[in-house]
């Protein structure tokens, strides 16, 4: 099944060029226009979908709903998600479309609400399936026992009309999300993804804290399959959005320390991000705070990445910035110029708060010397339309067993003329090098990008008992067969 959309309503009134959103007129234009090429556009959509109309202007930021804590016990938290059809609009204030979304959500909320939880506890969701589909949840970047994993390989999936209780515990802070693992490139796509935060009392302390997360929407998204329209492919980006929002406005505090959690939810858009004219400090990866935070020019975040921010605004500094510049899977210069995913206005007159006290240790990786246990290879072609590791086509593969307790070393290859997010379940991996050359500092990574005929070499330590799904997380290659299977055994 495909999401369908329901109506996609334009009128490029403004630029005809709704390629680059970054020339587009700013937001005090819009309201007046409004009035008077608008009317059929706010018709369309509002009997369509039973929606309140939705005004051309600039939204606010939200953050997506916390999840509502139904253990009163300290170290317990339980949660309640039920999935089921849903339709929401996505609004491009800009180019002044709307794209009302065939779609499900979790809790009837488009974004899902966020699961937080912190470490140590014994996490509970109870979910209840009231989608026409089975479905599952994975909670992507965790390690948690193989029945509580959420996949439908070995496991029968939660069908339509049943419930089902994931409990496990939580043992790594970070910023982690979930997902449905079945049938998963349609139903992430209609919708169903939501972040789960696993705080630590140890964390550096910051005056507040942000969710983003990230997904982009396209036309051809009705026809994810066609190799034409892979996002990306011909430095063609999709329509951003952050909780579901196209550009939201946020407004900071100058002084404040603000930490950032993002998550790309999107099933094959990559995002390389850039703070404008100032450098990213980036202070977390997939599995946690890095031990030392990184200035960086630009950060991809490939699809199921993580990444976490500071950010201190102050009347000493330019306004924290973050935009999305085109990037090409397929190498070489990508088309475009970059788009802002959020605009910022700093309130007050208080200085930028210090960083000096953030932690800042030196862990280097792990000497890179061992021979590799096994190789992945991705093979692969956007013509063809198959994707395949190590010449197999999941789920007909040859499973890699390890042993409980062993560490060993491994390969990630590419062959194919796209990049790839390589994607571990249950166990957690350390980049040792990236075509010979080791990362900056220790890389604890959970999805981890291929990038062109590259080679990573990955080490993981086999502690947690189970068939472990390794996948490309372009959903569409993972479903398409570019899905291997890691195996502990005792
Ligand atoms: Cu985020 Cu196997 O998935
Ligand atoms: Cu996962
Ligand atoms: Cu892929």
């Amino acid at each position: 099944m495909r999401p369908t959309w329901l109506s996609f309503v334009g009128l490029l009134a403004c630029t005809g060029d709704p390629g680059s959103s970054g020339k587009r007129p700013p937001p005090e234009d819009t309201a007046e226009a409004d009035t008077d090429t608008d009317t059929d556009a706010d018709t369309d959509t509002g009997t369509d979908t039973g929606e309140p109309v939705v005004p051309w202007t600039q939204p606010a930021f939200a953050a997506p709903p916390l999840a509502e804590d139904l253990d009163e016990r300290d170290d317990h938290v339980h949660f309640s998600l039920t999935p089921a059809p849903n339709t929401f609009t996505i609004s491009d204030w800009q180019a002044r479309t709307r794209i009302a979304v065939d779609g499900s959500s979790y809790n009837g909320s488009h974004p899902a609400p966020t699961l937080v939880a912190k470490v140590g506890d014994t996490v509970r969701v109870d979910v209840d399936n009231r989608l026409e589909d089975p479905t599952t949840i994975h909670w992507h970047g965790l390690s948690v026992p193989f029945e509580m994993d959420g996949v439908a390989w070995m496991r029968d999936p939660i069908y339509s009309g049943d419930s089902y209780a994931y409990e496990y515990t939580v043992q790594k802070p970070g910023t982690y999300w979930y997902h449905p693992h079945f049938d998963t490139e349609a139903q992430v796509d209609r919708g169903l993804y939501g972040a789960l935060i696993v705080t630590d009392p140890d964390d550096p302390v910051v005056d507040r804290e942000l969710v983003l997360l990230l997904d982009d929407w396209t036309e051809d998204q009705a026809l994810p399959t066609d190799p034409d329209h892979v996002h990306g492919a011909h430095g063609a980006e999709g329509l951003w959005t952050v909780n579901g929002l196209v550009r939201p406005a946020l407004t900071v505090t100058a002084g404040e320390r603000i930490r950032l959690r993002l998550i790309n939810t999107s099933n094959q858009g990559y995002l390389w991000l850039g703070g404008g004219s100032d450098d990213l400090l980036v202070i977390g990866r997939d599995q946690g705070l890095l031990a030392r935070p990184e200035e960086v020019d630009r950060e991809l975040m490939a699809p199921g990445d993580r990444v976490d921010l500071l950010w201190t605004p102050g009347t000493d500094t330019t306004a924290p910035a973050l935009v999305d510049w085109p990037y090409s899977l397929h190498g070489g210069e990508a088309l475009g110029d970059e788009t802002p995913l959020l605009d910022v206005t700093v309130e007050g007159d208080a200085p930028a708060a210090t960083t000096d006290d953030w932690p800042a240790a030196d862990r280097t990786p792990t000497p890179d010397t061992e021979p590799p246990a096994f190789v992945y290879t991705f093979q692969g072609s956007a013509h063809t339309d198959d994707w395949l590791i190590n010449g197999e086509r999941f789920p007909d593969v040859t499973i890699q067993q390890l042993s409980l307790g062993e560490t060993v070393v491994f390969e990630v290859r590419n062959l194919s003329s796209t990049e790839h997010p390589f994607h571990l379940h249950g166990l957690h991996m350390e980049l040792l090098a990236r075509d010979g050359v080791p990362p900056a500092q220790f890389a604890d990574v959970d999805t981890v990008n291929l990038g062109l005929y590259e080679t990573l070499r990955l080490r993981t330590t086999a502690d947690n008992l189970g068939a472990w799904m390794a996948h490309c997380h372009i959903l569409p290659h993972g479903d398409g067969g570019m899905m291997t299977v890691l195996e502990v055994v005792e």
